[in-house]
């Protein structure tokens, strides 16, 4: 039965790294205050205007097609997950495809914020296995820092992300027991507006209003403690969910790789599903939050550094808003 395998993985962050000391410059915070509630002790941020998520996400597809053996137009489908794409319309896959040099190559936008990665791959694990494509490039990519309040009021939400893309290049494996082996999903919109960005808006007549920016509607806003409540709920929820579906012990994974939201968030999820804390990958510390981007990113990390090999079964959970959340169990 043909299998979707991960063929290699990519990513790419600007080189611009930007502190807590550094936002403490810019509003009321302390590196002691995020490091403590997050893990989070630096991000990194596009250099200049002008750089879109599928600008950092052109050398991430680069590194994961070397990765995967095969050439850039080798890809016959573009699948790009993003919150924050480089344009209202149209999608940041087609500006991708465009800036790689694929014309023709169909690339769809996945608008799934911090699960896009996930919603994505069951996309292209489906794809794949009914024969339709061959060699899915799934990218997550963002630029946030363009939507930050830098300023006292934005502060909780300003301190947690950062700009990144990461890539998958996935395609069809015949034998041998690799492959995705599941992908759940889920969304409620109940908790659509406790983690969003509200303005410019379609639903608004006209778009954007000074008004709007002078009330800091252009700037994502969040109710933190709730965001937290429901991702240490979920999270723990739909791997069990996953894991039990296919009949896999906990003891059996050999890594979990959850969304890098907040360290904490990863500390309760471990401990709840009773995952020992040196199978669990974190790399926020050094991006903090990059939503769609941040599986792949730690992943693609974790594969370079060598910790992750293949053929190891990993689980990889994930929560954002929307609310949306999942789970995917792959053996690599
Ligand atoms: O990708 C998924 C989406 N995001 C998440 O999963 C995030 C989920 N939520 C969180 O991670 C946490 O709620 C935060 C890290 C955002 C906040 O941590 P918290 O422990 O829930 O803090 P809090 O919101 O309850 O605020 C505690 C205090 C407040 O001051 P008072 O009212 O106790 O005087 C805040 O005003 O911390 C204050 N505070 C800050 N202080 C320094 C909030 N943000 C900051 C800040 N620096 N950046």
């Amino acid at each position: 039965m043909t299998k979707t395998a991960f063929l290699g993985l990519g990513h790419y962050v600007p080189s611009k790294v930007v502190t807590n000391d550094d936002l403490a410059q810019m509003f009321d915070t302390s590196d002691e205050w995020i490091q403590q509630r997050t893990g989070i002790k630096e991000r990194r941020y596009i250099e200049e205007s002008g750089i879109g998520p599928s600008d950092l996400a052109v050398p991430a597809v680069q590194m994961a097609c070397k990765n995967a053996g095969i050439e850039v137009s080798d890809i016959d489908a573009i699948i790009f997950a993003t919150l924050s794409p480089d344009f209202n319309f149209p999608g940041s896959g087609c500006f991708l495809g465009d800036k790689l040099g694929l014309p023709g190559v169909p690339a769809l936008d996945v608008r799934n914020q911090c699960s896009g990665f996930l919603y994505g791959l069951q996309i292209a694990d489906a794809w794949i296995k009914c024969g339709m494509y061959k060699r899915v490039a799934l990218v997550g990519g963002e630029v946030h820092s363009t939507a930050l309040d830098f300023s006292d009021e934005g502060r909780d939400v300003t301190v947690l992300f950062g700009d990144g893309a990461a890539c998958a290049i996935l395609g069809p494996i015949e034998e041998g027991n690799r492959g995705v082996i599941d992908v759940e999903v889920h969304a409620d919109g109940s908790g659509a507006k406790d983690l969003w960005l509200e303005g410019p808006a379609s639903a608004y007549k006209p778009r954007i209003t000074h008004e709007m920016i002078d009330n800091k509607t252009v700037h994502p806003s969040m109710n933190g403690r709730h965001v937290f409540r429901w991702a240490t709920s979920k999270m723990p929820e739909v791997s069990r969910s996953v894991l039990e579906r296919n009949n896999v012990a906990i003891e059996d994974l050999d890594w979990v790789i959850p969304h890098q939201a907040n360290k904490r968030i990863n500390e309760f999820v471990a401990q709840k599903l009773e995952v020992a804390p040196e199978k669990v990958i974190h790399n926020i510390e050094k991006y903090g939050n990059t939503t769609a981007a941040s599986i792949p990113l730690a992943l693609s990390e974790a594969i370079q550094d060598g910790r992750v090999k293949e053929g190891d079964l990993v689980l990889l959970p994930t929560f954002g808003s929307g609310f949306t959340w999942g789970a995917a169990l792959v053996r690599l």
